[in-house]
């Protein structure tokens, strides 16, 4: 299947050799996520003969258990890179190994050795998949056994989030990774901003020149950016527990997307001039007071539910979370922008876990138009929508309001529907992309230092005023039933979007 992106990279620029040390390579998001996009991009052939992946593990492992380790990963997450044997050797030769404690010099002696070991080219992607609290020890480990230093190549950490818990631990992150690296040399991944339908909207809202003149307070209503999940937390309560939906997803992945959706165009695809269009829009946010936020937020829990006679646990029963747990499962936020193009539009945006259904999507809601001159029955769509799938079916969706063919003048809405399914293109995976793009040294897609500590401080009263609430809504679990929901549409056009996987 034709891989748009990647194809139009063939025979123009490909990352340089690159050592890829996976911190954490017998965790979770190693073999769900960075194994599949790595073995997806030695498919198209985007690794390049020199690199290697270099696994990192606390546990006695050798060689040989990594390899079989990886090839077992990706049998089931990405089956096709194992199924053709020489392809798998292909791989299999990439990979490299180092054991022992993170906190331990000794191993970064030992990656030291590996690191040079061929061809002397050491270009070297550190990927941080591990928790929070190791970064600054690995970060400071890498600097003394001089990895940090960008003597005979690139060096590039690549952060996870949550990219601390609020203002202060990140700004205390932030200081200390800045201590060990230079921010050029920080990737901080919002995988979000890797999705190909997020990519889209940048190149929908400024490849095309229709869309400009309506794109602000004069012709929009509102925006919602809705990602709604059917899953519950399972086994994450660890972290779930101290996050809540709110920290997981709002002030990180939505935010972005929001900052996309209203930033002014940048001058240019650098990425410090995007990060400063993004920046503009994060300062120019209504600041949020205290007494505001019980008007402009909502959170919730899930209780238990029924869905298809099966029944769903109450987040309070789920492995691992408290008996009087107050953490959200679900959030919703009503921000504003206080600048000439955005003043007085609402951008809502909600997200939980336990909902109906797994559909991610950005709405843009435009005002109706001023005069009725058409009779209108009750279901009938008055204002016009551009939606953008995120997931699943990813593509975009223009409503519009039309006759319905007869004698009498009837009007129904109608669907301008451009799916990435129609026009045949394969997608990467999020992490590929980004994973390209730290090896290319494109920083686009990663937040900078200062737009994460602007979007903890734009949030910081929400979450100090649930921190001191005793108490939590609930919704049955596989549902939308949220109290209070509703209420922050009140003054927008046309209420909620059904979060339904078939919208027909
Ligand atoms: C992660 C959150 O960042 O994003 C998870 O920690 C969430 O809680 C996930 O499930 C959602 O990502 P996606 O790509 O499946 O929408």
């Amino acid at each position: 299947m034709a891989h748009d992106k990647f194809a139009s990279l063939i025979g123009s620029e490909r990352p340089k050799a690159t050592n890829i040390v996976i911190f954490g390579a017998s965790g979770d998001l190693t073999k769900r996520k960075l194994l599949p996009a790595l073995a997806h991009m030695h498919r198209w052939n985007l690794l390049g003969p020199h690199s290697r992946i270099i696994g990192s593990v606390r546990e006695d492992w050798t060689k040989s258990h990594w390899e079989n380790y990886v090839h077992d990963q990706l049998l089931q997450y990405f089956p096709e890179a194992v199924m053709n044997p020489p392809s798998w050797r292909r791989i299999a030769e990439k990979l490299d190994l180092v054991v022992g404690d993170l906190s331990d010099p000794a191993m970064y002696q030992q990656l030291a050795k590996t690191l040079h070991a061929h061809d002397g080219k050491t270009n070297a992607l550190y990927y941080l998949a591990i928790p929070p609290s190791w970064y600054e020890i690995v970060c400071k480990n890498l600097k003394d056994a001089g990895l940090a230093d960008e003597k005979d190549g690139f060096r590039r950490i690549v952060v996870e989030k949550p990219f601390g818990m609020d203002l202060a631990s990140a700004k205390d992150l932030n200081c200390k990774l800045q201590s060990y690296f230079e921010e050029s040399q920080i990737y901080r991944i919002d995988h979000y901003l890797g999705k190909e339908a997020v990519q889209n909207l940048m190149v929908f809202r400024f490849a095309n020149s229709v869309l400009e003149p309506l794109w602000n307070r004069n012709y929009i209503d509102h925006v919602q950016i809705s990602v709604s999940e059917s899953l519950g937390i399972g086994y994450r309560a660890g972290y779930y527990e101290n996050s809540g939906a709110f920290r997981d997803m709002i002030q990180s992945h939505l935010m972005q997307v929001m900052a996309l959706v209203a930033m002014e165009p940048p001058v240019s695809l650098d990425a410090d001039d995007v990060r400063d269009e993004k920046m503009k829009v994060l300062h120019s946010m209504h600041e949020i007071r205290p007494e505001d936020v019980k008007d402009i937020a909502v959170r919730a829990q899930y209780a238990e539910g029924k869905v298809d006679g099966e029944t769903l646990l109450a987040y309070r029963d789920e492995e691992n979370v408290a008996d009087d747990s107050c953490t959200e499962t679900f959030a919703a936020v009503k921000f504003f922008i206080d600048n000439w193009r955005w003043q007085g539009v609402p951008f809502v945006l909600r997200t939980g876990k336990r909902l109906p259904d797994r559909v991610s999507e950005i709405c843009i809601r435009f005002k109706s138009p001023p005069q009725q001159l058409f009779q209108l029955d009750e279901d009938t769509v008055l204002n016009n929508e551009l939606v953008f799938r995120l997931q699943p079916d990813e593509g975009m969706q223009l409503t519009m309001t039309a006759k319905q063919p007869g004698l009498s003048t009837e009007l129904r809405g109608v669907k301008l529907d451009a799916s990435y399914g129609m026009v045949g293109s394969g997608m990467p995976e999020a992490y590929e992309t980004l994973l390209h793009d730290v090896m290319l040294g494109e920083a686009g897609l990663f937040s900078r230092a200062d737009e994460v500590e602007e979007s903890w401080a734009i949030v910081a009263p929400i979450m100090d005023a649930w921190a001191k609430e005793t108490s939590i809504d609930t919704y049955p679990a596989g549902t939308l039933d949220i109290p209070g929901m509703d209420a922050l549409l009140d003054d927008c056009e046309g209420g909620w979007r059904d979060l339904k996987l078939d919208d027909e």
